[in-house]
């Protein structure tokens, strides 16, 4: 299916922001905001990332897909912490040529590879993976449930697959639906809750907290650590673009105190084959 004009130029914005995400500015604020430092742009801290290896089982000899995986972030840290191999998917390729470098300084080159690919349609045998993670993915493009199905065949009978994701509050009003998609991930406005989705594309849920609040603590963290570094990020992206990130997180934190944005964190099994 051809991209949609917004999928096209979603795609040139991550290009654009992988290209700027390892200058020292914004890998300050991503430690000040989520504990890493990679280049990342999901809201998946360190401790969300140590609780997703905990419970995917990874170890040596296992093999993970990280889709959606930008620069590296959590794919290439899972690996390098757990010991297993990692393939890193993602459709910009600028992303994914930093996290191969960063492999190479983390001395795990060996054990990671790119792949640029769409989720909905994955270039990989039935059954490759042992396991599988996302962050905020599936809040960033259209296909959800096809990105589910694809990602059911890959990983082998009985596998997990992690992820977090950003969602609409249930139940809204039309101004506070229209409020939430505003001030959302591009897409994240979904045809069914994920629960329904996972369970009509075979994932069992093993596990599924509600993540909002951390959310919401990391988007104050990245008001501030905005305000912190205001020079070097407004020497970076400009002045008007800083001023229009502000204003983005001060709607985005007034969204989730009135409860129209959920961050959710789901594990779950595929349904035997
Ligand atoms: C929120 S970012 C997360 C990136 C990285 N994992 C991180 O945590 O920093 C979502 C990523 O999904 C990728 N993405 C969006 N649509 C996709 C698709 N259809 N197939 C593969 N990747 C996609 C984007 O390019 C982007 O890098």
């Amino acid at each position: 299916m051809p991209y949609s004009p917004e999928e096209i130029a979603q795609r040139q914005r991550f290009d654009e922001f992988y290209l700027k995400s390892q200058s020292p500015v914004l890998l300050s604020i991503e430690r000040m905001v989520c504990g890493c430092g990679y280049g990342g742009n999901s809201w998946t801290t360190r401790d969300e990332a140590d609780r997703i290896g905990a419970m995917l089982g990874l170890r040596s000899g296992r093999r993970l897909l990280d889709l959606g995986a930008g620069a590296g972030w959590p794919g290439l840290y899972l690996a390098q912490q757990s010991g297993c191999d990692v393939v890193l998917l993602d459709l910009p390729i600028t992303g994914l040529r930093i996290a191969s470098e960063r492999a190479a300084i983390d001395r795990i080159a060996s054990a990671s590879f790119g792949a640029v690919a769409d989720a909905a349609t994955l270039p990989f045998a039935a059954s490759t993976f042992d396991a599988l993670s996302h962050s905020d993915l599936l809040c960033c493009l259209k296909q959800k449930r096809a990105v589910l199905q694809a990602c059911r065949q890959v990983v082998r009978n009985r596998g997990r697959m992690a992820f977090t994701v950003i969602s609409v509050a249930p139940n809204l009003s039309p101004d506070d639906h229209r409020r939430a998609v505003e001030n959302g991930p591009e897409f994240i406005d979904s045809e069914s809750s994920y629960p329904t989705l996972l369970t009509q594309t075979g994932w069992t849920i093993k596990e599924h907290s509600d993540i909002t609040n951390d959310y919401a603590q990391s988007c104050e963290r990245q008001r501030l650590a905005d305000q912190k570094w205001r020079e070097p990020l407004e020497e970076l992206i400009g002045v008007s673009a800083y001023a229009e990130r502000g204003l983005g997180w001060t709607n985005k934190l007034a969204a989730l105190a009135d409860g129209l944005i959920r961050r959710e964190l789901f594990v779950v099994v595929s349904d035997s084959k």
